[in-house]
């Protein structure tokens, strides 16, 4: 594993990590940020209260099917907000139970930073003392790609590429519930297939979704450029895709 230099700003460090397609369980731990200049609090503080309730009304809220958690609690300056995200593929109970997870293991990973992020296979959780509902934020970002190769370069980028297009828009035009969508596509002389799935927070506009998800798609050639497998994960937007199936091929929302 390799980790880029400094030279890239606060927001915005690519991570270099291999992506172990076939042997990661889905609840790896997949990265997670802790924020050291936007403010600490102490174990007592009312903001660590308030930020404890919050996350427990998450995973405990057995009414939300759809896999979007967001909300605020607190006052003035130990007012803390909170997002989380599951994979739309996700069923409610894993969702439930990814949430819980990541907000035990973040609060030990980052144990006094306001403002913190993790990412599993299944959910992304993220806070912060200041509204996070609503903004389209790419950073911190990164990324992930498989060390196989296709044989194909050109044929195989230009049909994902395509595919990454066609589900972007799906996506883009989902409800305030949910913005997913998954497919698969084939490379016409090669016969290679490719499964994909594309995500944002839908919170979002479907502009900001599209432009999201854009920006996620244009680092491919910095990522993942000939690699059969590859991801880019930010706040706002994620998308993967795998020569293998891995999501719930009952969530396919492309159409044949
Ligand atoms: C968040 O915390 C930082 C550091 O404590 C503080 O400077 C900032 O004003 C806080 N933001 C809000 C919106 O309260
Ligand atoms: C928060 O604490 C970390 C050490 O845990 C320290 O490096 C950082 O400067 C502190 N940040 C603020 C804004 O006080
Ligand atoms: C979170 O899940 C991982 C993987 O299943 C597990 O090893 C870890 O003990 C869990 N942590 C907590 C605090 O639940
Ligand atoms: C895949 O391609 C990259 C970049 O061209 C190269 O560095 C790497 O060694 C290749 N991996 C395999 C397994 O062939
Ligand atoms: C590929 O996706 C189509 C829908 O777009 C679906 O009908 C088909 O079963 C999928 N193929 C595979 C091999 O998963």
């Amino acid at each position: 594993m390799a980790i880029a230099s400094s030279k890239f700003l606060l927001f915005f460090i690519p991570l270099f990590v291999h992506l172990l397609v076939l042997t990661t369980a889905q609840t790896n731990l997949l990265q997670h940020f802790c924020i050291e200049n936007h403010g600490n609090f102490t174990a007592n503080s009312d903001y660590k209260s308030n930020l404890d309730q919050l996350l427990s009304s998450f995973s405990s809220d057995t009414k939300i099917d759809y896999g979007f958690y967001s909300g605020s609690l607190g006052q003035n300056i130990d007012k803390a907000y909170a997002l989380s995200l599951c994979r739309g593929d996700k069923k409610p109970e894993t969702c439930r139970s990814c949430i819980q997870n990541s907000s035990q293991v973040l609060s030990q990973l980052c144990p006094n930073q306001k403002e913190a992020y993790i990412w599993h296979d299944d959910c992304m959780l993220r806070y912060a003392n200041h509204s996070i509902f609503g903004n389209m934020e790419f950073g911190p970002y990164f990324w992930m790609y498989s060390l196989n190769n296709v044989t194909d370069e050109n044929e195989f980028h230009e049909m994902l590429n395509v595919l990454l297009g066609r589900l972007t828009n799906l996506a883009a035009s989902g409800d305030s519930r949910r913005k997913f969508a998954a497919g698969n596509s084939t490379t016409k002389s090669s016969r290679q297939i490719v499964y994909s799935l594309v995500q944002c927070t839908p919170d979002l506009s479907e502009q900001q979704c599209s432009s999201c998800l854009s920006q996620a798609i244009a680092l491919i050639p910095t990522c993942c450029q000939s690699r059969q497998g590859g991801r880019v994960i930010s706040p706002s937007c994620h998308f993967r895709y795998e020569k293998d199936p891995f999501y719930d091929l009952a969530a396919t929302t492309l159409p044949p």
